[in-house]
């Protein structure tokens, strides 16, 4: 494109032509499980990426071509670096970025409220740095409103005076773009490729919209527009909130089957050759990760504004955050039938992970469950491929150290809490005196020292 006819165009046109050529330079903020592989993935795209963070231990182990992911390689790393990817936390690099994409947490206070601050801090961050034409897009899962009632009107907060490009009279040299576009990744889930999942993008004006798809549309292989921030804003919650109402169903009719004898394991798998109408969803020990436990609520707190109380979504927290309770009732009972009592018991919990082979604490199940076991007087250890040591969380304290899968004999009972692939079941088994299985790791396995729950 010659100056002339940069000048002439608009900064939407310009924009795009820069994503069309990789030019664009692309700023993604928070490099944590969202964002970290949102940069390798515009930086394979040849797009040169900078990564914000104000965590700076993240940064200086980017800068120095290492990773802090287990699924992410620092072979990975090293290559996106030849692709121009630097990690900062200097906010002043903000006007040097054509499009910037925030990846920021989004979690509950101690109220079960929304925490935005997050989203609020970045929003004060860039605004300082903002310039016209650029592109900005939240993908931090929140409720309907946040883009248009929290972030625009902090960023319009710019010394420039520059607005969010509003309809289709927005003056291009005064404007910048604004979108929101749900994050969708299932971390540990190799089934569908990540370019295959389809980005869904919500723009406060088509222009936005459409620079939003441009942008997303080099890196995944479908865009989904929909008319407006808060309709994408509400699309991710309508996904997370339907995993969860369904998890909370299938725990729900665990606890019945239980009782009545019935394996529901079976019954789900008998289910599930329904070739229409039934989609499988599987009981467990309780919810985790950063998605599912937390942003239905952020949808309920909202509804509140409106008068409007979400009674499926608080079943189904009612529910959900019963099943680690019911655990730990579950393993006092099967002890008290060996005539042994959970208080003194030295218990292992195997995988501490929210889900089978990954590298996530967030909200853990297997968290509340020791520190349920610990109240009770049960002596605790665990052991988890992926998880060296378990210091202090958000909510949690405890300190604790992996310990070896050796001489599983000591423990009254063995918990399995995660069903991590790489775990011999049929072994764990036939050294332990007792397993409480949560997850039906030993499906097959004829054992009178198995007990689900
Ligand atoms: N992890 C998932 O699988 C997943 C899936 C879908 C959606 N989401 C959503 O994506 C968002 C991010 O989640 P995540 O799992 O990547 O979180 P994360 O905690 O792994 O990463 C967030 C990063 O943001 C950084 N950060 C915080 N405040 C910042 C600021 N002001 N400036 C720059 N960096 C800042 C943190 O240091 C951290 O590195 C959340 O809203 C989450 O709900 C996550």
């Amino acid at each position: 494109m010659s100056s002339l006819e940069y000048l002439t165009s608009s900064p939407s046109a310009s924009l795009a032509a820069k994503l069309e050529d990789r030019t664009a330079r692309i700023g993604v903020i928070g490099l944590g499980y969202v964002g970290l592989p949102l940069v390798l993935l515009f930086s394979e795209q040849k797009f040169r990426v900078t990564g914000f963070d104000i965590d700076s231990k993240k940064v200086s182990i980017l800068s120095n071509g290492g990773s802090y992911i287990v699924r992410i390689p620092e072979t990975e790393i090293q290559a996106a670096q030849r692709s121009g990817f630097s990690a900062t936390s200097d906010y002043s690099q903000i006007s040097s970025m054509d499009a910037i994409i925030i990846c920021v947490p989004t979690p509950l206070n101690d109220h079960h409220e929304p925490d935005l601050s997050f989203i609020a801090a970045t929003a004060e961050s860039i605004a300082p740095h903002l310039r016209p034409g650029q592109l900005v897009i939240l993908e931090s899962t929140t409720y309907p409103g946040t883009t248009e009632e929290l972030l625009i009107p902090i960023l319009e907060k710019n010394p420039l005076g520059l607005k969010a490009a509003r309809g289709t009279n927005s003056d291009p040299t005064v404007t910048f773009y604004v979108a929101f576009s749900p994050e969708r990744e299932d971390p540990g889930n190799d089934t569908v490729a990540r370019c295959d999942i389809p980005k869904v993008v919500g723009g406060l004006n088509p222009d936005a919209t459409e620079l939003g798809r441009k942008l997303y549309g080099t890196i995944f292989n479908r865009t989904v527009p929909v008319s407006t921030p808060a309709a994408a804003e509400m699309t991710k919650l309508l996904e997370n909130i339907y995993r969860c109402v369904n998890i909370a169903l299938v725990n729900e009719l665990k606890l019945l089957s239980l009782r009545m004898g019935i394996d529901i394991w079976e019954v789900i798998g008998a289910a599930s050759t329904k070739p229409f109408g039934f989609q499988a969803f599987y009981p467990g020990p309780g919810l985790g990760g950063h998605c599912i436990p937390i942003d239905p609520f952020y949808l309920s707190w909202k509804a509140k504004e409106y008068d409007f109380h979400t009674r499926f979504i608080e079943l189904a927290g009612e529910i959900n955050l019963n099943m680690p309770y019911h655990v730990v009732t579950s393993t006092a009972a099967a002890l008290n039938r060996e005539r042994k009592s959970l208080n003194g018991a030295k218990v292992l919990i195997l995988g501490v992970a929210y889900k089978k082979d990954i590298d996530d604490l967030r909200e853990s199940p297997a968290l509340t469950i020791i520190e349920l076991l610990q109240k009770e007087g049960a002596q605790v250890s665990y052991n988890d491929p992926f998880f060296e040591y378990v210091g202090r969380g958000r909510k949690y304290n405890l300190e604790m150290k992996n310990t070896p899968l050796d001489d599983l004999q000591q423990y009254e009972c063995v918990v399995i809490v995660t069903d991590h692939s790489s775990y011999d079941y049929e072994a764990i088994v036939e050294q332990s005196n007792l397993v409480i299985d949560t997850r039906n790791a030993t499906k097959g396995i004829q054992s009178s020292k198995i007990v689900h729950c």
